[in-house]
């Protein structure tokens, strides 16, 4: 129950306020597989937390009322179609008790960006709730609620650098010596639709024009263990790139200004529109970062490390 703090018990947030960290996500390897029954595709991913957070805030109250601040405020709708409200009232549901809190959302996450923000306050909700209402889930439970709201959900209650199969849902970790790894995160403007890009990928592959699928995450594992940033980076990819590529050509630029920059190597995140950029070191990245700016290529460029924890009281 490694999300819990060390002395903590069930009685934690009984007066409120819990305060929960999440980090976004990236994924080193996303391999796609065919479309199954379900309207989901089977993925063969490798998952890696980043040192970029939103922040949820749970205080005691009378109804569920949710507020926030940061990237997307005012854009992100906070209705029961938003994924904190949908994941409050699971965990209630689940529980057996009253959906009662008030809830802040601090993000820096961009929305829609393809580092799983929206599965990130999710993920801080199911655990910043279970502390508030004391209901004291087991990490099993957390995750089995996680995976209905969202197939990256578990993965940000576990953090770290993990494989995920089935549709991205079932997490298991990599271990691996520690090591950390810096990246320059490239904000676009804008965000992309995830169902979207799945759908331009399939249309891509029925037409011949998608590349060979990434398949195996053997090699991407092989090359964390060397534990050298350069063979990393010969290992990243991601299958939904060319789909993002599709639909944001733009997104072209930004990967090749990475790399003129000297960024060991660029890939779009996720389902994008966000370019993440492997550096040698910090001061690589930081150097990277300068020169990504004065490209003038992206909304905001943000240096991060990885891998870090899941979803924490802090
Ligand atoms: O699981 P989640 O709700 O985050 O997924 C959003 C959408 O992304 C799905 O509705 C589906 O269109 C697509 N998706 C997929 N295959 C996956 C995960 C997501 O096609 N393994």
């Amino acid at each position: 129950e490694a999300w819990r703090p060390d002395g903590e018990d069930g009685r934690r947030g009984a007066g409120g306020p819990v305060k929960v960290r999440v980090p976004a996500k990236v994924n080193l390897h996303l391999g796609v597989g065919p479309l199954r029954r379900d309207g989901y595709h089977e993925l063969n991913t490798v998952y890696h937390a980043i040192s970029i957070y939103d922040e949820l805030t749970a205080r005691p109250g009378d109804t569920l009322t949710l507020t926030m601040e940061g990237e997307g405020a005012g854009e992100l709708a906070l209705d029961d179609s938003n994924l904190v409200i949908r994941a409050a009232h699971a965990l209630a549901g689940y529980a057996g008790v009253l959906p009662h809190a008030r809830l802040h959302l601090r993000k820096q996450i961009p929305l829609a960006g393809g580092l799983a923000g929206g599965s990130a306050d999710a993920a801080a909700t199911l655990v910043a709730c279970d502390a508030l209402w004391g209901t004291r889930l087991s990490r099993e439970e957390l995750a089995g609620i996680a995976a209905d709201l969202g197939s990256d959900v578990p993965f940000l209650i576990h953090g770290g650098t993990a494989l995920g199969t089935g549709r991205g849902e079932a997490v298991s970790p990599v271990l691996a010596r520690p090591t950390s790894w810096h990246w320059v995160v490239g904000i676009a403007d804008g965000g992309l639709s995830t169902p979207a890009a799945y759908r331009e990928l399939d249309r891509l592959r029925e037409a011949g024009t998608a590349g060979p699928p990434l398949g195996s995450t053997d090699a991407l594992l092989a090359a964390l263990r060397q534990r050298d940033p350069r063979v990393l980076a010969a290992a990243l990819g991601n299958d939904l790139q060319d789909a993002a590529l599709a639909m944001r050509p733009a997104l072209a630029d930004t990967l090749k200004a990475g790399e003129a920059a000297g960024a060991l190597a660029g890939i779009v995140s996720g389902s994008g529109p966000t370019c993440v950029f492997l550096a040698a070191d910090e001061a690589h990245a930081r150097g990277l970062a300068r020169d990504l700016t004065a490209a003038g290529v992206c909304r905001e460029v943000r240096v991060a490390h990885g891998p870090v924890a899941g979803a924490r009281i802090v």
